[in-house]
């Protein structure tokens, strides 16, 4: 599996990592046996970077990943997590003391003393313009309760603004086919300010592995059932923003640009991983099976240009006008 440098942090981590959201449990089906198996197959295959957050499962998505650490005696592993989301997302909010019972949480909860990386989990706009918060995050590095801070955005003008602070080593950012701008605006600034950045969502929530159907239905609390039109969350966060037809229509067109002997799912991943500027991608896995796919991606020849070239063509032609502006 190869290894990029994950910017400011120093870390040599794997080009594939782990999404562990859905482990968490609180959308869609899932089992806790299936989540670790998933978990040790990814790291069979290479994978040691984990993302997670302190609200995936209320904490059970960090407590899994804690149960898998103590698994893996000896061997290392780099684990992001974020927090902000476990109150409402005002910028009075993102004060000291509120970190340091997150941060004391989300430590007991992954049974570590230090956290490799925590990430601002899409805080308000606002809280990109108070240099108090960073200051903050500035002395819990001192403080040892983390070793690297980052941020986890909606926009690129927000992941722009927040890597102007000499301390953000990472920026994670929704980046896959149908989210391009990234690429346009943000990822050349980020390589040379060695900021690292983590591409989530690389999936489109699974438009982009081209198995879901029209007619696919969704389990009641799944957000692909009920956040179509953002009316739970940031829409950009289900379908990377794009409606669902337009985006099954896109995944048709893209059959025939996938090379022999991959699938869809692994092109998307590989895709990405042909941006300079791109550390790491974090697939939400939910089995061993679709962890050893997404692991394997990282393994795929470059894309060739022709195929770059299409899907470019593609995003401009029918999702370009769709969301191109709006994150
Ligand atoms: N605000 C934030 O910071 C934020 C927001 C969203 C996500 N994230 C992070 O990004 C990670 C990834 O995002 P995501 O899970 O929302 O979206 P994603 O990775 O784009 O898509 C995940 C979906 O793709 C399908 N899938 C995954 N691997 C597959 C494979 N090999 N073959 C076929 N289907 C496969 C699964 O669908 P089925 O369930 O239908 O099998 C899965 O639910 C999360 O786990 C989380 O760590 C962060």
């Amino acid at each position: 599996m190869e290894h990029r440098r994950l910017g400011k942090t120093g870390r040599n981590v794997s080009v594939m990592g782990f999404g562990a959201w859905a482990i968490g449990g609180d959308w869609g089906a899932h089992d806790d046996v299936t989540s670790l198996k998933a978990l040790h197959a990814a790291a069979d295959a290479g994978v040691d970077l984990i993302d997670t957050a302190d609200v995936y499962g209320d904490g059970h998505s960090e407590r899994l990943i804690g149960r898998f650490l103590r698994e893996r005696p000896g061997e290392t592993f780099f684990v992001a997590t974020k927090m902000g989301r476990r109150v409402p997302q005002v910028p009075e909010n993102y004060e000291p003391d509120a970190f340091r019972a997150w941060n004391d949480r989300s430590r007991e909860n992954l049974g570590v003393d230090t956290l490799d990386l925590v990430q601002l989990h899409c805080p308000p706009t606002q809280v990109y313009y108070t240099p108090e918060v960073f200051a903050a995050l500035d002395e819990m590095v001192a403080e040892g309760r983390i070793r690297n801070y980052g941020v986890s955005v909606e926009k690129v003008e927000e992941a722009l603004k927040a890597i102007e602070f000499p301390g953000v080593a990472s920026v994670q950012i929704i980046f896959n086919m149908l989210r391009q701008r990234p690429a346009e605006r943000f990822l050349a600034e980020a390589a040379r300010r060695d900021v690292g950045v983590l591409a989530r969502v690389p999936l489109a929530s699974g438009i982009l592995t081209g198995k879901l159907r029209a007619d696919s239905s969704f389990d009641a609390t799944d957000h692909r059932a009920y956040n179509r039109n953002g009316e739970a969350f940031d829409r950009g966060e289900t379908f990377a923003g794009v409606d669902y037809a337009t985006g099954l229509q896109v995944a048709d067109a893209l059959r025939d640009l996938v090379p022999q002997g991959a699938t869809m799912a692994q092109m998307a991943l590989r895709w990405i991983l042909m941006h300079e500027g791109i550390t790491t991608t974090i697939p939400g896995a939910k089995t061993p099976e679709q962890a050893m796919a997404n692991a394997a991606a990282g393994d795929l020849a470059p894309l060739p240009p022709a195929t770059m070239e299409r899907i470019r063509d593609l995003y401009d032609a029918r999702v370009r006008p769709l969301v191109h502006q709006r994150w």
